[in-house]
């Protein structure tokens, strides 16, 4: 799309206006050179995966853009870098006709299935080996976008294959869709073109992390987010979601003159696949393969298969296309598919299967959790027999009755979740899911809070509640004491060893000599691993606590805020709510946790029994790279979670502080980076790097 020598250019020419942003108004004949420069910036990030600025370089070149266009009103073009935002809430979306029916793609699921499609294609084509262009199946929602003369014009969803859903703004949302392409080039005055919407797996988690700090239940798979996504009325919610196209068929276009040696380059389906790439689409271009005979193909498909893990997104197959459009002519579609293409699907994710009971879960919080017991059922390797379903209203939703044939799926790295039930397949004996009134474990009454869709058992000495709290403090990510392990601890607990987390240093280990299981060795093994517990620093025991809406990330900013634990009785709300990624409900249920008297007594007592409330914070390994130098991350980070990077700077040496001040050295801006970065502009000391830049230092 951009020459080395283009790219030179717009490079230095970044530099100037760069430069320009701080010192002078820029000019009216500038507008368009801040475009260009945006657009390539744009591309380099979205498309590429390469930026070659600082987001905050990109950002005050887009502001300096807004601030001309409301300068100068009349310069604003459709196609501007600012243009992709819109103003209020789409009211319906209208239907719209596609130029060409959407069709699908015939499935297939072996190499036998390949051959004698193949065998097929070269009887229906007179051809005796067939070139393939084979491609990932982008496991996403459909879309078609129209451009005329060089602008985008209209996306819309797939529909009926016939009739879809305008959705041209909420397309524009989506960075890596160019609203200018310069098909002009080709000599095409109007195109449409098919891809798919995705969600990265990345985006994706954080989005169903987001969604449980809610307390809202997870999506089923990066699918159902992007293709629900696309149906939201809010334009701006839909900008925040971070989508991305792949675009990988040219369904039609009109064209100016067949002879030049440019459409030549459009007789291949690769010939397409190119042009979209040079004129700055995301469409497959590592990503796909010319294959010259079918057993290329097969082979090629097993191999993908094996890594379909590695990429950042979900694709459920490859799919094969006849590369000469000529060839795919000649040999037409069907009703439903064309003859010319075919999927190869990968081993399914999904499975159906029966849910046979519901039990009632009490959590280390009192959240009754429904838990969905199925006939076990295997998906990619992994047997399934058991599935949260997440609440009432969840259950509601998805219309689930205990003896119904749900669907479920195992998306990549996802915990299982069921996608859907299958009422078509009900016998009329299927029964209804009733919620428990009262606490299935200690029996008091249920209760929810109004804008809540979770019961709760609020008794707190509930048994149910204590075991889960003290199987959360021993867990992993807290205090890591494996060998203790969630039976032993539900076993101690039944025989009344352990009946709370103090307890689990005060454990009667002569009783426990005398259980079935537990010799001399293991013992030992629990005993070390208890005590090197007393270690872990602080943010690991303020986590294992099960504060509400405390994560490890938060756990970290509170342990790096105080020098004494029990000091956080003290804090105002205020005080909480400016810390870092602190807002008013998470510095609620703090204030809530150590405003109750036996919780700073149950600190006191971990005191006694040997463990730090003391902050590690001035005490950390200095030793490093970054020695002496502090950090303050700020914004949305791409590559690597709030809590990686806080802690590759202390590794190497370096100092997290909570606030910009004049003693910060670097400020680490991420996405959306907002008052902080204004703040650390304004002094000069202040060193402001990308994520990538910061990563560089680090590994310097
Ligand atoms: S080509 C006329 N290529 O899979 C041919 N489809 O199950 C149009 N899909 O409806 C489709 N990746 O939404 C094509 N590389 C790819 C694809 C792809 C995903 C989707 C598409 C289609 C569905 C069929």
């Amino acid at each position: 799309m951009y020459s080395q020598q283009e790219t030179a250019k717009l490079q230095e020419l970044t530099d100037r206006l760069l430069a320009g942003t701080k010192d002078h108004p820029f000019k009216k004949n500038e507008i368009e050179q801040l475009r260009d420069v945006l657009r390539f910036h744009e591309y380099r990030y979205y498309i590429l995966n390469d930026p070659l600025i600082a987001d905050f370089e990109y950002d005050s070149l887009y502001k300096a853009l807004e601030k001309m266009e409301s300068a100068y009103p009349e310069l604003i073009t459709r196609a501007s870098p600012t243009q992709r935002v819109a103003k209020g809430l789409t009211k319906d979306f209208a239907t719209v006709q596609h130029l060409v029916p959407m069709l699908s793609l015939e499935n297939s699921y072996n190499a036998d299935d390949l051959l004698d499609w193949d065998r097929k294609a070269r009887e229906l084509s007179g051809t005796e080996q067939i070139e393939y262009c084979a491609e990932p199946k982008f496991d996403g929602a459909s879309i078609s976008l129209i451009y005329e003369n060089d602008l985008f014009s209209r996306g819309a969803t797939r529909g009926d294959g016939v009739e879809g859903d305008d959705i041209s703004t909420n397309i524009r949302q989506i960075r890596s869709v160019p609203l200018s392409a310069k098909f002009s080039a080709y000599g095409i005055q109007q195109i449409e073109i098919r891809g798919e919407v995705l969600m990265t797996k990345k985006n994706f988690r954080m989005y169903n992390d987001m969604l449980a700090e809610q307390n809202l239940p997870p999506l089923a798979n990066p699918r159902n987010a992007a293709a629900g996504t696309l149906r939201i009325k809010d334009p701006k919610e839909v900008g925040r979601r971070n989508l991305e196209a792949f675009l990988y068929h040219v369904s039609y276009f009109t064209n100016t003159d067949e002879h030049t040696e440019i459409n030549k380059a459009l007789r291949t389906h690769s010939g397409c696949l190119e042009m979209l790439w040079e004129l700055g689409f995301r469409s497959p271009q590592k990503e796909r393969k010319i294959l010259k005979g079918i057993q290329a193909v097969i082979d090629h498909c097993h191999e993908f298969e094996k890594h379909r893990d590695d990429l950042p997104y979900e694709i459920d197959g490859i799919v094969i296309k006849v590369n000469e459009i000529a060839l795919q002519d000649k040999m037409g579609m069907t009703t439903h598919h064309p003859r010319w293409a075919i999927a190869f699907k990968f081993k399914a994710r999904q499975a159906t299967t029966k849910l046979k009971a519901v039990e009632f879960q009490v959590g280390r919080t009192g959240a009754v959790t429904p838990v969905a017991k199925l006939d076990p059922v295997a998906i990619g390797g992994v047997t399934v027999s058991s599935i949260s379903i997440h609440n009432e209203d969840y259950i509601k939703e998805k219309d689930l009755k205990i003896g119904d044939s749900v669907l479920i799926e195992r998306a990549g790295d996802v915990i299982p979740q069921i996608v859907k039930s299958l009422p078509e397949l009900r016998t009329g004996l299927e029964k209804k899911i009733f919620f428990p009134k009262h606490c299935p474990v200690c029996k008091s009454e249920l209760a929810k809070e109004e804008e809540e869709a979770v019961w709760r058992c609020i008794n707190i000495e509930c048994a149910a509640q204590a075991v889960e709290r003290i199987i959360h403090f021993a867990s992993k990510d807290a205090m890591d004491i494996r060998s203790l392990g969630d039976a032993n601890i539900r076993k101690f607990f039944e025989l009344g060893f352990l009946k709370d987390i103090p307890g689990i240093y005060q454990l009667p280990f002569d009783q426990i000599a005398g259980l079935e299981g537990f010799g001399e060795k293991s013992i030992g093994n629990l005993k070390a691993a208890i005590e090197a517990s007393k270690q872990q620093p602080l943010h690991r025991l303020i986590y294992g606590l099960g504060i509400r809406f405390i994560g490890e990330t938060t756990a970290k900013v509170l342990a790096n805020a105080i020098d004494y634990l029990p000091d956080l009785k003290d804090k105002s709300l205020e005080a909480l709510q400016n810390l870092e990624d602190i807002g008013p409900k998470v510095a609620g249920s703090i204030l809530k946790f150590f405003q109750v008297s036996d919780n700073i007594k149950m600190l006191h007592e971990l005191e006694k029994l040997g463990l730090s409330l003391k902050s590690d914070r001035n005490t950390k390994a200095t030793s490093g790279s970054l020695d002496g130098y502090t950090f303050l991350f700020t914004g949305t980070l791409t590559k690597l979670k709030r809590s990686e990077a806080e802690e590759m700077a202390e590794k190497n040496g370096g100092k997290i502080l909570s606030g910009v001040s004049s003693k910060l050295n670097y400020l680490i801006v991420g996405e959306d980076a907002g008052s902080k970065l204004e703040k650390a502009k304004k002094i000069p000391s202040i060193k402001i790097l990308s994520e990538e830049e910061f990563i560089r230092l680090v590994n310097k």
